[in-house]
Formats: structure tokens, sequence, C-alpha cells
């Protein structure tokens, strides 16, 4: 149990202990005796500081910020020391706004690509969301302003949000949807935690002593505030005594309500001084903080959000190199999102941007002495005649020598608050495609989405996909980069484009009923169940091109005490600069447990120019190999021969090596119940029973060492107390000197 030292508040009350455990309005805490109240807000991709009236759906104004790209385009960068520059900045803008916790950054998992807050989340993959929100939470925490976390924990689904029950068996649990956060809380010691809207299991996560004390405090040693998500707090005693901090926007009622409890005796005094004492903790790290200072130049920031942005357009397909364009000829751009482009999704993370570039003016800049035609095309909101927008379009795009075409999904498409039905582009969208390619076969098109699309149909119709997701305000000049070649684009998928929903892993089971969601896919999230079940996707996990080629070499292996070190040299095989992403995955063909094929272990940015080589060398850490083994409730490396590989999409291996790793963490204890199977891979173990199983059979016809195959297979599966030697009460003794010698 986690008993900080209370001094800085053993000389307040009770009432006035209790009232630090909530708001003093929707975005600020109290201030009580030498604590000083401070501010919390959205985050994560930039600073939403209200003006005039409060709420978190992202109704009201707020300041001007940088918007920067969404977790989502973040991501995309697969670039760790960007994601910490990103955070830097919003820790500067954080503070000249007087922001003590800017709320993020979101690690939930994208299990379902219909998830209406997927923008917000960096991937299907738990190792790449962790290791991009700590060094998000690194860099906004290096200028003195807090991180939270969010939303802890099994928050996947947006639909009966404040409800709903994740059912996750535990392995799953520990190994997916924990990973992210663990890492977070254990790599950047986030000042804050913040708790999700749901239930974890039945439990509500507001109100779960085991999520929010044994696995974040006692496990992980988290020591700042947990805040609860704005109104996730149903019973603020049951929280409190749940190891919840800070009830948001809370209120005196439900302060009143933990002083009655403490005097009726159903809540100890010294849990709600606990709590009250991590909350000053927290305002005495906001007011160290604000010593950190800072002068921000908006435009600074803007040139960080378009080269962050760049860095996270994926080349998702480029035929015969259509891409980069030449600023010469007839360039025709279609699409509404050309002039009014879609670069945040809605909810309480949208932000007032301090400009925005708008693509098609970003274009004409870039263009050189090329004609640019513009044509909207279609509209988000249902206004206009399709038809005549399409053929408008068509016109256009037979009228030019490349046409750029901006599809996407539209304000009410997606957000935060609800799920999508489906992952389909917009019908008017669909038409306006086949249209265009039946009269310009030299067409790129552009994506803007905050959750994956279907592309199945326009990958067999057009040359040339740039997936930009979300890519905040200076995306359109961004793209412009991309396209004019100005950028070498090098990002990566960081979640799966499948064929069709209907592939997707919790197709079945999202958002669930009766406010239960069973996450009977298991371990196989993402790219993990595609592969497992070999089923064919658009474009996988990891996967994205550049205007260069590179080629993988002498990948090797060696294992080590932190874990398996991987190099592998690259060389730019092509004749422009450009940045590979050399992903590593492990598998483990032999192993005993339930394992997807292959899983990212590893990755890192190298930046090449034509011709160049450059030996990459990554750590697999130990904590990544483990496995969460429910029989002892811990994590275990299990030993074995492991098969590294390195490349450059989940799909795109280059290079394959194995490595013989040994086992770590604590053993499974043998018991009189375990079957042959499991006695006979304890190499002591084994050696016993083959030396009583060769001495009772000595003299029989059949010698244990010669029994066939089948019969072997058979045995496996028979617990060992129902084997002749060791039966009964006879064997009983045998039995036990055999588990008192393997079991130590
Ligand atoms: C969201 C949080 C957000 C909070 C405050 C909630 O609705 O789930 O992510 O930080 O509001 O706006």
């Amino acid at each position: 149990m986690h008993t900080n030292s209370y001094s800085t508040v053993e000389d307040l009350s009770l009432e006035e202990q209790a009232s630090l455990g909530s708001g003093a309005g929707f975005w600020n805490t109290v201030a009580v005796g030498a604590t000083k109240s401070f501010i919390l807000t959205d985050g994560p991709h930039g600073v939403r500081k209200q003006i005039a009236s409060d709420d978190h759906l992202g109704i009201a104004p707020s300041m001007p910020a940088t918007c920067f790209p969404p977790a989502a385009a973040l991501a995309q960068s697969w670039d760790v020391d960007l994601l910490e520059s990103v955070g830097i900045a919003l820790g500067q803008e954080a503070k000249e706004r007087n922001v003590g916790v800017l709320l993020g950054p979101g690690v939930n998992i994208k299990r379902d690509p219909r998830c209406g807050r997927n923008f917000e989340y960096f991937s299907e993959d738990p190792m790449l969301s962790g290791a991009l929100g700590a060094a998000w939470v690194t860099g906004l925490q290096s200028e003195g302003v807090g991180a939270s976390v969010k939303h802890f924990a099994a928050n996947n689904a947006e639909t009966d949000r404040m409800r709903a029950s994740s059912d996750v068996d535990p392995r799953t649990l520990r190994e997916i949807y924990l990973r992210s956060f663990q890492r977070v809380v254990e790599e950047a010691k986030p000042w804050t935690v913040m708790c999700s809207y749901n239930r974890v299991n039945g439990v509500y996560a507001s109100e779960d002593r085991w999520l929010l004390t044994s696995v974040l405090r006692d496990e992980w040693d988290f020591d700042g505030v947990v805040v609860s998500d704005w109104g996730a707090v149903k019973d603020r005693v049951a929280a409190v005594r749940a190891g919840l901090d800070l009830e948001m926007p809370g209120g005196t009622e439900t302060d009143a309500l933990v002083v009655r409890a403490v005097e009726n005796g159903t809540l100890e005094s010294s849990v709600v001084a606990v709590a009250a004492n991590r909350v000053a903790l927290l305002s005495a790290r906001v007011e160290r903080g604000r010593r950190v200072t800072t002068q921000v130049d908006p435009e600074d920031h803007h040139h960080l959000a378009r080269d962050a942005a760049a860095k996270s357009v994926v080349l998702l397909k480029n035929d015969q190199q259509l891409l980069p364009l030449a600023p010469a000829g007839r360039i025709a751009v279609v699409g509404e999102f050309a002039k009014y482009p879609r670069f945040q999704g809605g909810g309480s993370s949208r932000i007032n941007p301090t400009k925005v570039d708008i693509p098609l003016e970003e274009i004409r800049a870039l263009a050189g002495d090329a004609t640019v035609t513009y044509a909207r095309g279609f509209t988000t909101d249902g206004t206009g005649d399709d038809g005549a927008l399409r053929d408008d379009a068509v016109l256009t795009a037979a009228d030019s020598d490349v046409t750029i075409l901006f599809l996407g999904l539209g304000d009410g498409q997606e957000s935060e608050g609800f799920d999508r039905d489906t992952i389909d582009l917009p019908a008017d969208q669909l038409a306006l495609v086949a249209a265009i390619v039946a009269v310009q076969s030299r067409v790129v098109v552009v994506l803007s989405h905050g959750g994956v699309v279907i592309l199945a149909d326009i990958a067999n119709a057009v040359p040339a996909i740039l997936d930009g997701s979300l890519l905040g305000q200076a995306g359109g000049g961004a793209i412009a980069d991309i396209l004019f070649g100005e950028v070498n684009p090098s990002a990566r998928l960081s979640e799966t484009v499948p064929v069709r929903l209907q592939d997707a892993p919790a197709y079945l089971n999202f958002p669930g009923e009766n406010s239960h969601i069973i996450y009977g896919e298991g371990l196989h999230v993402g790219y993990r169940w595609y592969d497992a079940r070999e089923i064919p996707v658009t474009y996988p996990f990891g996967h994205g091109l550049s205007y260069t080629t590179f080629d993988y070499s002498d990948l090797e292996l060696s294992s080590r005490a932190e874990g398996v070190e991987a190099t592998v040299r690259i060389t730019n095989t092509g004749d422009v600069a450009g940045r590979e992403v050399v992903q590593f995955y492990s598998a483990m063909p032999g192993s005993a447990k339930v394992r997807p094929p292959r899983e990212l272990k590893g990755f890192a940015v190298v930046d090449l120019d034509p011709g160049e080589d450059s030996v990459v060398t990554v750590t697999l850490r130990s904590k990544d190999l483990q496995y969460w083994e429910t029989r002892i409730d811990g994590w275990r490396v299990e030993a074995g021969d492991y098969e590294v590989s390195a490349g450059s999409s989940s799909r795109d291996l280059r290079q394959s090596a194995t490595v013989t790793v040994a086992s770590s963490g604590p053993t499974v204890p043998l018991t009189e119940d375990s079957t042959m199977g499991e006695i006979m891979s304890n190499p002591a173990a084994a050696a016993i029973v083959m030396g009583a199983l060769q001495g009772s059979s000595e003299g029989s016809e059949t010698a244990a060492t010669e029994l066939g195959l089948d019969v072997a297979r058979m045995m496996e599966s028979y617990p060992i107390n129902r084997l002749g030697f060791f039966a009964g009460e006879a064997g009983r003794p045998a039995l036990m000197k055999l588990l008192q010698i393997v079991n130590g």
C-alpha cells in the first residue's frame, strides 16, 4: 500500500482534504491552505483552453493554439524524437496559457476500425503506442507541464462508453490493453493518469482498486494523481477507496459524501489524506513547472506542425512513379477537402487553430509553371447537387495531365462520442472516383480521415494514394511538400487497412450488447489477427512507400540480459535521400503458448542519402518479449528459439534470423495435477520421471523409451498423479519427492 507522507495536508481539516479531491470548476482544482489551484485542459494534439463557457465536447470556443497532427497521424511517423518535439511544443503552449496538466496522450488500442475515437489513439499495436506515448509525455513534462495518460483502461469503443464493460481475459488485458499504459508510466513517469468511463470486467474503472492501485501504483510504481475522466465518477466514495485522487469536474456535493463516509466509518480518513496529499504534490509540481519559462513563436510551431504532418503522410501506392509531380503542365485538384481541409477530429480534443494551410493554395504555391484548376466534386454535409458536382469534376479532371483527388470523411461521419457503422467512404465519393478514372488515368488520391476506411476498390482503380489521416493545421502544406517531392514520404501505417470490415478481428463483438463488450479475439488484435488467419489485407500494418528504395542485409542477433540486440544494415539504393522505418518482429514457432505469428518488438528510423548505408541497432527488450502467465499471475519470458525478422512492413520482412533466449521471471510450479507434457518440459523433472519409468519397466516387454510416438503424444496430457508409478497412495511419496525437488 502506498502511504506517501501527507505532511503537506495534515494540517487541513477533513473537509478541506476532501475538497482537494474534486474540481473547483470545470477545468481547475481548488486552492486550500498552501496548495494552489491549477488548470487541467485538453489535449492531446493542441491546447484547448476554453474562453467564456466550459464543456468537454469541444463545443464552446477556445483560445487559438497550434493544432498538431492528432495521434492517428503522428503515429504514422513512427518517430519517437518527433513525438518528443511535439510534446515539448505543447508544453510550451500549455504553460503560456497557464495550463498545469494537458489531458493526453490517449494510448488506448485501436481494437476495431469503427471506434469513433481512433483518430485520438496511436495504433493497434501496444508496443508502438507505448513507445510513442512515452516520448510525447517526456517532451511535454520536460517543459514543466504534466501529462494525463488516458483513458485507463480498455476504453476501445464510444458506444455506451459511460456504462459498457470491456470483458477481457487477463492475458489479453495485460499484453495488449495495459501494455501501452505500462510503458508510458514506467518510462516517462506521467504526473497523472486519467481513468476511463467504462467498466473493465464489470467494475467501473473509477472504482477499480485492482486497476488504480494494485496494478498502477503497486506494480508500475506510479507516483502521480489518478484523475477521473470528466463525469466518470459514479460513486465518489468507492472511487476514493479504489485509489482515485481527483474527481473532475466533481464538486462540493461529492466532497460532502466523502466526509460523511469517514464520519460514519465506511472510509478510512488516511485514504482521504493520501489522495489529498497527491493532489497537493501535483500542485507543487505545477508550481515548480511554472519556473521553466519559454517564449512561443506561433510561426515556429506552425513549421513544426508542418514537419510533423509531412512525416506522417503515408505513400500507400505509387505505380510507375507517378509521384512526385513535376511543377508543370495542367494539374486538376478535385474534392472539397482541398479547399476546406479536415485536419482534426470532433469532441473534447478539438483545437481552435492559430491558422490553417489550405491544400489547394499550398499546391498552387509549389506548382511552379503548372496551371492548377479546381472542382469541388462533392460536399460532406449533404448539400449541393451530387450529379452536377460530379460532372463538373469529371470535366476538370479530363482537361488535365494529372488529377489530385481529395477524398475522406467529414466531421459528421466520425467523432468522439459515437462509433461508425460502416468504414466505407461515402457513396458519392466512390461514384466520383469511378467517373474520374474513366476519363483520367493519372490520378493521385489524397485521404483525410480519422479512422480506417476501406480502400480495396480505390487501390485497384488509381495509380497513387497518399494517406494523410488527419494532419493538423499545417497538413495542407505538408501534402504539397510530398506531392512535389520537397519531402520524401517515410510514414508507415500504424493500423491495418482490411479488405472488408467483415474481416476485422472484433467484427462480431463490436460494440457488444447489453453493456457488455466481449473481447473474443483475445490477443489477436490488428495484424496479429489478419496474420494468424492468413486474411488478405489491402495495406498491412507498417506499410508505406518512399520515393527511393532500401536494401536490408546482415541481420545479426545476440541475446543479452536486457533483451535481444538486433543489428541490420540498411542501404539507400535509389537516387534521392530518404528515411526508412525499420521494423523488428518476433515469432516463436515452437512456443507452448498461444501466440500471434509475429509481433512488433522494436523499430527505428534512419535517414540515408542516395547510396549511403548504415547499421541500425535496436534492442528487443526482455520486457516486450514477456508474455503474461496466468497460472502465476506474472510476466515470463519463455525459453526457446525466437525468430526475429527485420522488414519494411509486417508483410514485407526482408531478413530473418534465430536467437536462443533463456527463460526469465518466476517459474510455474509443477503440481500433482501437472501433465506429463508439463513435467517433461522441465528438464530436472523429466530426468526423474524417465528414471522412475525405466526402473518400473525393467523386465517388462516394452521399455518406456521404446513407446510409440502416438502413445507418447497421448501421455502428454496425462496428469502425473494418475500415472502408474506416481498414482494413488502408493505413488504419493515418490510424487511428493519429485515436486519438492523440481519446485525447490
Ligand atoms: C473525454 C476526455 C477529455 C475530457 C475533458 C471527456 O469527455 O473522454 O478525453 O479529456 O472529456 O474534456
